[in-house]
């Protein structure tokens, strides 16, 4: 399982029950052996409540603009729960599955908004208890003297038991190189991926080459990983599409001339800061920036006056007060 999925009904969307169904229901004869029976009779009612587990699962996933891969990917890793419990239910072996993953991508890309709903799937499914997401980043692990590494990094996973673990800029624990306290989260994340096998999940994200470096430093990294999801940058249709989306979440609305400046300015900004753009995250920041404008010039505006409904929801372009280089 390795980023990308083999779609039963080979589209990306419309992934609700049919397509379990095709799986379940295989039209394909059974490659074996008289001791599959022909006709099964179909857990129904069972299926039934776990697909309706993943509606909730993919209304959340809906509200996310873009990142079809992605949402792919999630539906692969509820599909092969989904199989693994029935198989477990029918004796088979379960193959001892490992969810740990690598997420890829630059900041405001949505890694943590997605790990958020993998640990709640998780939960829902049953693999993890509580379904909770400590995120952390280096200095959370690594501590200030020998052994006090090893304590931080052990206190943490104990935290995450039940739930996932969530590591932002991962490759910064190799940074030191060997001397560095860094090895030594490494080498208790390791040993603990071992002692608590199955009761969390540990997720590594950061920019591509970085996780790619760093999944280098230790030869027994990459096989713990199987799954590498990548967040790809959003463009520029994509994120206006998010600052709708964020207007609409707190009750605002963009007028036409303001969203072609913010596109004019995103277009702008995408091209002149490359890897410090932090898509998403820049957008959410400047709509609440813009919120603040906007709230500025009413009370200046209507200093005698309550402003109208919809006065209170617009937002006019010269509320987006946009300056290059992410200052908004
Ligand atoms: N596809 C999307 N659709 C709508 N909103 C999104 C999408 N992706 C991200 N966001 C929003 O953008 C903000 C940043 O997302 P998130 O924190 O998940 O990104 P991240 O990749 O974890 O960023 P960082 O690397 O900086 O931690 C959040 O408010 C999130 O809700
Ligand atoms: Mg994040």
């Amino acid at each position: 399982m390795n980023g990308r999925v083999a779609a039963a009904n080979g589209r990306p969307e419309g992934r609700p029950s049919r397509q379990i169904n095709v799986i379940l229901r295989s039209q394909e004869p059974p490659v074996l052996s008289s001791a599959v029976p022909e006709k099964e009779s179909t857990p129904a009612q069972k299926n039934v409540v776990q697909h309706s587990l993943y509606q909730e699962i993919q209304k959340e996933l809906d509200k996310l603009v873009g990142l079809e891969n992605i949402k792919d990917i999630v539906f692969e890793i509820y599909a092969l729960l989904q199989i693994t419990q029935m198989r477990q239910e029918a004796g088979l072996a379960n193959g001892g599955q490992v969810y740990h993953m690598v997420f890829k991508g630059n900041p405001g890309t949505g890694k943590t908004t997605v790990a958020r709903i993998i640990a709640k799937l998780f939960q829902r499914m049953g693999v993890l208890t509580k379904g909770h997401l400590i995120e952390v980043e280096r200095a959370d692990l690594v501590g200030e003297y020998i052994g006090h590494t090893a304590q931080k990094t052990r206190d943490l996973v104990k935290k995450a038991l039940g739930g996932i673990l969530f590591i932002d800029e991962a490759y910064s624990l190799a940074r030191g190189g060997e001397k560095d306290f860094g090895k030594e989260a490494i080498d208790c994340l390791v040993k603990s991926m071992e002692d608590f096998k199955n009761q969390f999940v540990l997720i590594l994200a950061g920019y591509s080459d970085e996780i790619d470096f760093f999944l280098q430093t230790n030869p027994g990294l990459p096989s713990r990983f199987p799954i590498q999801v990548e967040f790809p940058d959003y463009s520029v249709d994509q994120l206006i599409q998010i600052s709708e989306l964020m207007a609409k979440e707190r009750d605002y609305i963009l007028m036409p001339q303001a969203i072609m400046k913010l596109r004019q300015h995103l277009i702008q900004e995408k091209t002149e800061s490359e890897h410090a753009f932090s898509n998403a995250r820049y957008v959410r920041n400047t709509i609440e920036k813009t919120i603040r404008n906007q709230a500025v010039r009413l009370l200046n505006t209507y200093a005698n006056a309550n402003p109208g409904k919809l006065e209170l929801m617009t937002l006019r372009t010269e509320d987006f007060k946009l300056d290059l280089k992410g200052t908004v």
